[in-house]
C-alpha cells in the first residue's frame, strides 16, 4: 500500500479459531469512528475474523457474510452501531454512494469493509488496513497497517491484548 503508515504487526493464524480470536481482541479495542479495512482473496478468513469482532464488540447479532446484502448494521443495547460491508459484488464507486457508505463512515459508528479496495478514492485516509494472505491449508498471514494517529493506538491496544492473551 502507498499512503504512509504509522504501526505495523503481522501475525500468523493457525486456524480459524485463532483468526476469530484476534478478531475478539480487535472488537474490544474498537470504538466509535474506527474504521477497518479486511483485504484478501476468497477465503482468507475476512468474514471469520469479522465473526470475532462482533463477538469482542458485543454485538447482539453474530456477524455473518453481507455478500448478497452489502452492509449489516449490528447493535449491543447502546448508542453504538457496528456496520459490516462486503464490497465484493460492488464494481465502482458510484455504487458505493449508492450504498450510503457516507452515512456509515461517521464517528458515530464503528464500520468494517471486506474488499475496501473497490472504494478507491472514497476510502477515507485514517483507518486500520489488514491484509489476508493464504498460507497452507490452515495458514493465514495477518498484516496490520495504522493509518493516521487514532488507528495507530488502537493497534497498540489490541497488540497489548493479544500478547497478554498469549501469555507471553
Ligand atoms: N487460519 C484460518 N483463519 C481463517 N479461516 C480459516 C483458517 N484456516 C482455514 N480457514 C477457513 O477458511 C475460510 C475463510 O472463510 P471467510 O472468512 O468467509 O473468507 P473471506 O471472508 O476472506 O472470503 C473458512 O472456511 C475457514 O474455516
Ligand atoms: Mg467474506
Amino acid at each position: 500500500m502507498p499512503e504512509a503508515t504509522h504501526g505495523q504487526l503481522e501475525i500468523n493464524s493457525d486456524g480459524p479459531e485463532r483468526t476469530e480470536a484476534l478478531g475478539a481482541a480487535l472488537g474490544q479495542a474498537l470504538g466509535a469512528g474506527d474504521l477497518i479495512c479486511l483485504c484478501g482473496d476468497l477465503g482468507a478468513g475476512k468474514t471469520v475474523f469479522c465473526r470475532g469482532i462482533g463477538v469482542g464488540w458485543g454485538a447482539n447479532s453474530a456477524l455473518t457474510s453481507p455478500t448478497y446484502n452489502l452492509a449489516h448494521e449490528h447493535r449491543r443495547g447502546d448508542a453504538n452501531k457496528l456496520y459490516h460491508v462486503d464490497l465484493y459484488r460492488v464494481d465502482g464507486i458510484d455504487d458505493a454512494v449508492t450504498l450510503g457508505l457516507d452515512d456509515m463512515l461517521d464517528e458515530a459508528s464503528t464500520t468494517l469493509i471486506e474488499w475496501p479496495e473497490r472504494l478507491g478514492s472514497l476510502l477515507p485516509a485514517e483507518h486500520l488496513w489488514i491484509d489476508f494472505a493464504l498460507g497452507g491449508a490452515h495458514e493465514r498471514l495477518l498484516t496490520f497497517y495504522a493509518r493516521g494517529e487514532r488507528h495507530a493506538q488502537l493497534l497498540a491496544a489490541f497488540s497489548a491484548l493479544i500478547t497478554t492473551e498469549s501469555g507471553s
